[in-house]
């Protein structure tokens, strides 16, 4: 048997991950040994070479046999990265995706347009932090409020708060949408990524995908339940001008543009696409 070296480890990972169905091997097999050694690729390439030892080789084999059974990477080694910041994660909430960072975007846009000081923002459904703690560490003039349903997922985004030094930025609320805000209580902005998969569509999820907590995908039988919700009930918890933004289902641009423009709370509407070009976060503003 040859010698195993990184060149080598990369390159039977990448194969054994990609006879899975596992699109990006390589890449995946690349990142699992950056996350084993602290490493970013450019110093996996310069100084791995002469640290592939058995232990590492024995980490690195139960890492990528876990993979195998396409368990997501993100739970396997406990994080994800998020707009540059690595986040703890696991299955208490779901995998944070890169569309969300066009989300937090565009909260950072609109609250340079707000006039409070502090802006304060509403995250519902915080999940492992990504948003609120981003969003307190990319301006220092957010007051934040993130809520959760989930008891256990506000325990991450709490413990991702600490890690990263935003906890005293955010205050943690456990609630159902809106239910358990202080009665008159309002925000400049109301962020969300809420679950939007439609039940009918969860059989045919990928197994990452549906490694995540139910209650973080699912919105309903058209994935809508939550998001109108959000659409009826929000306009109560924003200040004037305020803004309800949260992120949308590939094919739901046009239900729920449609449903922003027939509440007469909105004077207007926005969708913005993401890098695919998909339609993905609508932003309705109030005034
Ligand atoms: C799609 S995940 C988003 C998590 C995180 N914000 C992110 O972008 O990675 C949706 C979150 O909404 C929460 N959630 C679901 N239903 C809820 C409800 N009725 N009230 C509050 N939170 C809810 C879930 O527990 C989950 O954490």
């Amino acid at each position: 048997m040859p010698a195993r070296n990184l060149n080598t480890l990369i390159a039977d990972a990448a194969r054994k991950l990609e006879a899975v169905g596992i699109e990006s091997g390589a890449a995946e097999a690349e990142y699992i040994l950056c996350e084993l050694l602290d490493f970013d690729r450019l110093h996996l390439y310069l100084h791995g070479p002469s640290l592939i030892d058995d232990d590492l080789i024995e980490r690195f084999d139960a890492v990528v046999t876990k993979r195998l059974t396409r368990y997501p990477l993100q739970y396997i080694l406990g994080v994800a990265w998020f707009f540059g910041r690595k986040f703890i994660v696991n299955e208490a909430v779901m995998v944070p995706t890169p569309e969300t960072e066009l989300l937090l975007d565009s909260l950072l846009r609109a609250a340079r347009r707000c006039r409070s000081h502090p802006v304060s923002v509403l995250d519902v459904g915080v999940g492992s932090g990504v948003l609120s703690v981003s969003a307190a560490l990319e301006n220092p003039e957010l007051d934040i409020t993130a809520l959760d349903i989930s008891e256990a997922a506000l325990g991450v985004a709490r413990q991702n708060a600490e890690r990263l030094e935003a906890v005293e930025r955010i205050g943690f609320i456990q609630s159902d949408l809106f239910a358990g805000l202080k009665p008159g209580q309002q925000f400049d902005i109301i962020a969300s990524n809420p679950p939007y998969i439609a039940d009918g569509e969860y059989a045919g999820l990928p197994p990452e995908v549906k490694a995540d907590p139910r209650i973080s995908l699912l919105g309903g039988p058209k994935g809508m339940d939550i998001i109108d919700r959000l659409i009826k009930e929000g306009p109560e918890y924003l200040k004037r001008p305020g803004y309800l933004m949260f992120e949308i289902g590939y094919d739901q641009a046009e239900d729920v543009f449609a449903s922003v423009q027939a509440d007469s709370h909105y004077v207007d509407c926005t969708l913005l696409k993401d890098l695919n070009d998909i339609d993905r976060v609508i932003i309705g503003r109030v005034e």
